[in-house]
C-alpha cells in the first residue's frame, strides 16, 4: 500500500529513453510516480505518424499506469488529427508540448518555437479545443528566446479551460545549461489560472526541500533525469515509501533484466540491443558507487556476452558498496 502523499510526482518524458518499456518495468519495480507521461508524438511530412511513435501510446502497452501522451503540433489541423487519435485508444488527458527546444523543431513553429507567437497559440486552442473531448495539458518552457515572452503566452492560457500546466523554467536556447529560473516560475504561478507543476533539476531530496520552501504552494513536480538516474527518487521524496521496497539490490537487478528482456523481443539485431541498453546506463549508471566506472563497461561491450559481464560486474561491485 502506498502512502498518501501531500504532493504529487510525474515523470517527464524523454524522447528515446522514457518509451513504453521502461515505463512498464519502472512501474512494476517502483512506487511514487503518479502519473507518467509520453514522449511526443507528431504528424509526418505525409500527415502519418511513426509507426514507434503509435507503439509507444498503444493503450495495450500502457495499461499498468496512468499515462498522459504527448504531442507536437504547430497547427490545429494537426493537434486534433493527433488528439483524436489518442483519444481513440482511450486516453482522457493529453499533453501539448510548448518546450521543445531544438532547432529542428522551434524552426518549423513546433514546441518552443510557438512561444514568441501566443496569437498562434490561441487561435490554435479556439479552433480546435471545441472539437475536443479530452482535457488537454501543456508542458512549455519560459521562452524560445527570452523569458519575457512568457507571460503573454501565460495571459492567453488564462483564457482556455486547460487542465495544468507544467513550467521548466529554462529557455531553449539554454537548452538544459544554466540554472531553473525560479522567479519567473513564481511570476508565472502567481499570474495564472491553472494548476502549474514545477519541473526542472530535481535530483535530490535536499534540492527537492528546498524547491518546496521556496515554490511555496506548488504541490505537483515532474522529475525526469533525476529518476531515471535514481529509480528510488520518487518513493525518497515521498517519505517512507522506500521502506516498502524489500531490497534494493534485487530491485534494482530485476529491473535492469526486465528491461533488458523487454527491448531484446522487440529489436532487431544485438547491436540495436546494446545501444539500448548503452542509453539506459548512461542514466542507471549513476545508482553505482562509480558511475563513469560503470557507464564505461557496459560502452565497451562489443557482444551481448560482454555486456552481460558488463553488468555482472556493475552489480557485483555494488553488493560490496
Ligand atoms: C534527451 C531528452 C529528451 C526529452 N524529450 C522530451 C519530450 O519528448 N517531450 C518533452 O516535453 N520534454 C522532453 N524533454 C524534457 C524533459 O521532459 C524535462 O522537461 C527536462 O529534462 C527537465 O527536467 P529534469 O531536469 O527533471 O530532467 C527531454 C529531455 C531530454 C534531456
Amino acid at each position: 500500500m502506498e502512502k498518501q502523499s501531500t504532493f504529487r510526482i510525474y515523470l517527464a518524458p524523454l524522447q528515446e529513453s522514457t518509451d513504453y518499456i521502461y515505463r512498464r518495468a519502472y512501474s512494476r519495480f517502483f512506487v511514487g510516480i503518479d502519473k507518467y507521461f509520453a514522449p511526443y508524438i507528431l504528424r509526418q511530412n505525409d500527415g502519418s505518424v511513426k509507426s514507434s511513435h503509435q507503439r509507444d501510446i498503444n493503450a495495450t502497452n500502457n495499461k499498468e499506469y496512468l499515462l498522459v501522451p504527448q504531442i507536437l503540433a504547430g497547427k490545429s489541423e494537426d493537434l486534433i488529427f493527433l488528439v483524436k487519435l489518442l483519444e481513440d485508444q482511450g486516453y482522457e488527458e493529453i499533453n501539448w508540448n510548448l518546450g521543445c527546444p531544438y532547432p529542428m523543431v522551434t524552426n518549423k513553429g513546433l514546441g518552443s518555437g510557438l512561444l514568441p507567437f501566443p496569437d498562434q497559440i490561441k487561435k490554435i486552442l479556439t479552433e480546435s479545443l471545441p472539437q475536443i473531448q479530452s482535457r488537454i495539458s501543456i508542458k512549455m518552457r519560459a521562452g524560445l528566446n527570452s523569458s519575457d515572452e512568457i507571460f503573454d503566452v501565460t495571459e492567453v492560457l488564462n483564457d482556455f479551460p486547460i487542465h495544468e500546466v507544467i513550467f521548466h523554467p529554462r529557455i531553449a536556447k539554454q537548452l538544459y545549461k544554466g540554472v531553473p529560473d525560479e522567479l519567473v516560475f513564481s511570476e508565472v504561478k502567481h499570474r495564472i489560472r491553472h494548476p502549474l507543476v514545477y519541473n526542472g533539476d530535481i535530483e535530490t531530496r535536499d534540492g527537492f526541500n528546498g524547491l518546496k520552501e521556496r515554490l511555496g504552494d506548488t504541490t505537483s513536480w515532474m522529475i525526469g533525469r533525476g529518476v531515471l538516474k535514481n529509480p528510488f527518487l520518487p518513493s525518497i521524496l515521498k517519505d517512507g515509501l522506500l521502506s516498502e521496497i524489500r531490497n534494493e539490490k534485487e530491485t534494482l537487478r530485476g529491473f535492469h533484466d526486465e528491461v533488458l528482456l523487454s527491448y531484446s523481443r522487440i529489436l532487431n539485431g544485438n547491436s540495436h540491443l546494446l545501444m539500448k541498453m548503452v542509453k539506459f546506463w548512461s542514466y542507471f549508471c549513476f545508482v553505482f558507487p562509480d558511475p563513469h566506472k560503470a557507464f564505461k563497461g557496459v560502452k565497451k561491450a562489443v557482444n551481448i556476452a560482454k555486456y552481460d559481464m558488463a553488468v555482472a560486474e556493475n552489480f557485483r561491485r555494488l553488493n560490496q558498496g
